[in-house]
């Protein structure tokens, strides 16, 4: 009896373990949907490949921006931007508040953006967005 919950104890400390190691991959759906926010909201602007337009819009391929700090971000998108240095290069140009998108398609769009673009973090969830939109002015 001992032996049998020991054995489990163990592996159970190992699938931990190992969920730990490898992150769950973000469902379609969620991807879908983000790319469908994507598509609407932010595309005409940092371009089908997030590659950005040159001295007019940052690129969102592996930028701190994107793939660092969640607060940081979903604030980007609440609150808009407005001279900003990313990759060495300053932009001068103003990016409007998207403070109209609901927590769902913020969670989405940064869950999309943070694994599109040869990008690899975290997803967020509305929770978090709803959490962050909480606290910001
Ligand atoms: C009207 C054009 C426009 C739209 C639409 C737009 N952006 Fe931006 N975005 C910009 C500009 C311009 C900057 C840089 C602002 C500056 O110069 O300070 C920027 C900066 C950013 C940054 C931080 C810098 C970087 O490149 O990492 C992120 C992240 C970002 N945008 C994400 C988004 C997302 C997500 C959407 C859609 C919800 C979106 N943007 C919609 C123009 C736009």
């Amino acid at each position: 009896m001992r032996k049998t919950f020991l054995l489990i104890t163990c592996a159970a400390a190992f699938l931990l373990t190992a969920a730990q190691v490898k992150p769950k991959p973000v469902p379609k759906k969620v991807m879908d949907n983000g790319k469908k926010v994507y598509d609407t909201y932010c595309l005409p602007c940092h371009q089908q490949d997030g590659s950005g337009v040159p001295n007019m819009t940052p690129t969102l391929i592996k930028t701190t921006w994107v793939t660092g700090d969640k607060t940081k971000l979903v604030q980007v998108i609440l609150k808009g931007l407005k001279g900003v240095e990313v990759d060495g290069e300053t932009y001068e140009n103003v990016m409007a508040p998207h403070d109209y998108l609901t927590d769902q398609e913020i969670a989405d769009v940064t869950t999309f953006i943070r694994n599109s673009f040869g990008n690899k973090a975290s997803m967020l969830t509305p929770a978090e967005v709803k959490a962050i939109r909480a606290k910001t002015k």
